[in-house]
């Protein structure tokens, strides 16, 4: 295999070209053949229902080269789950598992040269996305849908990988709408939260902690990722009807459960953070991003949770552990891992 000039250490969380992607087709009431593209473009009708109704949903997850070579790639079949669940969220035609799992492993394979090296703390992210193709003027859904799945390298998404970032709170944005979209992987959730991130980096901060759109009385999630935090030494995040259900999340409460950790899922009120010793976002791209300070940008107040800059003991056996399963370093007693042979 050719070597690539890439500095793994250091890759930061964007796109850096590979190989090929893959293609499905839905056309006619059924899904076509699956192919293998070297382009990186798409061409579609300029009245595609992607472009104009925001017929799009994505999914992400990662592939990690182990210390014994192998190549694995992690819960699989429930990013497939959720892009079903997204892609009816939307009343798109949903992608079989099958077909999912196959082009998952397939465009893997085929840019294996890609896969950062073992000890580099860099992956391979996958990301899967669906779009409507066919033209309408009218709001309707699309009869024909197009389903890629291109890969690219990448290094932490918060440019302190696990070291302590900057979050805030700010009451004047919402990402979703009470009952809206929150919970599906739709491309129009991330361009409502763009002019937000945008006023929290001018500020200095990483990301928005939204609170639940209907009372803002409950924290929500943290940008790109679902947060976490950790008071009176038990796991506790946020439930709601308005974030993303996390894969990550949900593993990082079955560790804790492994580990003896309390976990409760439950509201969770802005002044309780005055109690957390340490908090995180958590997702694919974020893995666990420990937060130094939570700033209230409405009260001024600032939640300190880590004075000392540092991860608290929590968040760092978690780190540790789900890298470790992840690497093939721990046993993967969940069945997590897609080995790609
Ligand atoms: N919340 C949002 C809005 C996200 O975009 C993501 C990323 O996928 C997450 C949470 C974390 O989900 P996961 O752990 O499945 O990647
Ligand atoms: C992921 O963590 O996979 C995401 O999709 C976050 C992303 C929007 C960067």
């Amino acid at each position: 295999m050719e070597q690539l000039d890439i500095d793994w250490k250091h890759l930061p969380f964007g796109y850096y070209p590979t190989d090929y992607n893959v293609r499905c087709t839905f056309k006619d009431g059924k899904w076509g053949e699956i192919e293998v593209s070297q382009s990186d473009k798409i061409e579609m009708h300029m009245a595609a229902t992607t472009l104009h109704y925001g017929q799009e949903i994505f999914e992400g997850l990662k592939a990690f080269r182990g210390k014994d070579g192998k190549i694995r790639i992690f819960r699989l079949d429930d990013n497939a789950e959720r892009m079903r669940s997204s892609a009816e969220g939307i009343l798109m035609e949903p992608i079989p598992v099958d077909l999912f799992r196959e082009m998952v492993i397939k465009v893997v394979k085929l840019n294996e040269r890609f896969i950062p090296p073992y000890g580099s703390g860099a992956s391979l992210y996958i990301r899967p996305l669906e779009i409507g193709i066919s033209p309408s003027i009218g709001v309707r859904a699309a009869t024909e849908y197009l389903f890629i799945i291109m890969v690219t390298p990448v290094g932490p998404y918060f440019k302190t990988g696990f070291g302590c970032t900057d979050i805030c709170i700010m009451r004047q944005y919402d990402r979703v709408a009470p009952r809206g979209t929150g919970r599906f992987k739709i491309g129009g959730n991330y361009a409502a939260s763009l002019v937000a991130g945008d006023h929290a980096h001018e500020k200095g901060y990483s990301a928005v902690l939204y609170l639940d759109p209907k009372e803002k009385k409950y924290l929500d999630e943290c940008g790109p990722a679902n947060f976490f935090a950790i008071i009176d030494g038990k796991y506790v995040t946020p439930k709601s009807d308005s974030i993303l259900p996390s894969i990550t999340n949900r593993s990082l409460m079955q560790l804790c459960e492994d580990m003896g950790i309390t976990v409760e899922e439950r509201h969770v009120t802005v002044d309780e953070l005055e109690k957390a010793t340490e908090a995180g976002a958590c997702g694919t791209a974020a893995v666990i991003s420990p937060v130094g300070t939570i700033h209230d940008e409405d009260t001024g107040h600032d939640y300190v949770i880590a004075p000392d800059r540092k991860p608290g003991p929590i968040s760092t056996t978690l780190y540790e552990r789900l890298s470790a399963i992840r690497l093939g370093e721990y046993p993967d007693e969940h069945g997590w891992n897609t080995i790609v042979e």
